[in-house]
């Protein structure tokens, strides 16, 4: 069981470091919460965005094509997702690139998970395409111009957490850890000798940072650099500066619990720092756009628009579980403001639609 092995592991080497803890937790190679369970879903722990309508999906299909035409249609078109999910996205965005059938010719689709449960759901999903690739890591994908998409792919990610307490407190700085008294995982903190960011907090505050989401997004950049393309990335989170708060979750059965209780059984979250993340990316070159929350974004893609023209397909039935579906997804109260959308692009003048 995963609990024994972090026990194993706390009992031998001491209190374990809170990023060391969450990664062991979602990706540990046999027990860990991506390797065995099928998360999203009625059935699983959370929906996501592209579960609740297919309109998301193909807003964001029709958002890839109408960048890949405005910068002249380069080939070859790698489509890449991380973190597919069930595959429902990626089915949603070919939908509607069937309408401009000629991206067809130099298009291939990578999906880049870590879930072999998932990948299965996957397979069959996109079975009636032949031009689809897996693969473990997104340095596998061949070069080519990449149009690339992560729903709710950031906040997997692992993070550190410090506490500052003052200056001229004894532990200015400490750094959460996670202990074991036998039955139950607890949090101890860890005195640092040097402080963990570049700035002093006015006040005492928690910290978060993730190293593995800015590691990731170096890789993603390099991609990006050398054939151009676009990014997109939609997460809940903010764009703040300082990043204070204590930020992590843990969510089992649609229901938030505790992060420490039963690892492995619920999916341990953060919420995404987008401006590291847009930071990160700058840095690396890439031009960076305004940070959006879901609801400018789809409203800016024409979502409304989208429903009023599908009205006269659908049965009424229908049509009021889309209306309320995309309140979901636009409401300020559910998804509209919680989610962010960060994009990011490579050596052209193009700014992408909705932004
Ligand atoms: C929260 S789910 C989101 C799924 C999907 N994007 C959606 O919106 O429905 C996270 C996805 O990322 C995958 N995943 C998590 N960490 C990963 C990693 N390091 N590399 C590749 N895939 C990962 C999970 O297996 C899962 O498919």
């Amino acid at each position: 069981m995963l609990k024994t092995v972090l026990q194993q592991e706390i009992a031998a080497r001491g209190p374990m470091r809170l990023d060391r803890f969450i990664d062991f937790v979602l990706y540990h190679a046999a027990e860990g919460y991506y390797r065995r369970t099928v998360p999203v879903g009625k059935t699983g722990d959370f929906i996501t965005a592209p579960e609740i309508s297919s309109i998301f999906g193909e807003l964001i299909g029709l958002f890839f094509l109408d960048y890949w035409q405005r910068a002249n249609c380069p080939t070859p078109v790698r489509l890449i997702e991380l973190g597919p999910g069930k595959g429902t996205m990626m089915e949603d965005m070919l939908t509607s690139f069937k309408r401009r059938p000629v991206i067809f010719e130099q298009l291939s689709v990578h999906l880049v998970e870590v879930s072999e449960s998932l990948r299965a759901l996957q397979q069959k999903k996109l079975a009636p395409y032949s031009f689809v690739h897996w693969h473990c890591s997104l340095e596998e994908v061949p070069d080519g111009f990449h149009l690339l998409i992560g729903n709710e792919f950031f906040d997997a990610f692992s993070i550190r957490q410090f506490n500052y307490r003052g200056s001229g407190n004894k532990n200015t700085w400490t750094e959460r850890f996670v202990t074991d008294d036998g039955d139950n995982f607890g949090f101890v903190e860890m005195p640092l000798s040097h402080p963990p960011v570049d700035f002093t907090p006015d006040a005492p505050c928690l910290i978060e940072t993730s190293e593995t989401s800015l590691a990731y997004a170096d890789l993603i950049a390099d991609k990006l650099a050398k054939k151009g393309g676009l990014g997109l990335f939609i997460d809940y989170g903010a764009a703040k500066e300082p990043w204070t708060g204590d930020s992590l979750q843990a969510v089992k059965n649609h229901q938030f619990v505790e992060v420490l209780a039963e690892p492995g059984t619920a999916d341990i979250t953060h919420h995404v720092d987008f401006l590291s993340l847009q930071k990160c990316f700058k840095n690396k070159g890439l031009k960076t756009f305004d940070i959006l929350s879901q609801r400018e974004f789809l409203t800016n893609l024409g979502i409304e628009l989208r429903l009023e023209q599908q009205k006269k397909l659908l049965s009424p039935q229908e049509l009021k579980r889309q209306q309320l579906a995309i309140f979901r997804l636009i409401g300020p109260q559910f998804m509209g403001e919680l989610f962010k959308v960060l994009a990011v692009g490579q050596n052209n003048d193009i700014t992408p639609a909705g932004f």
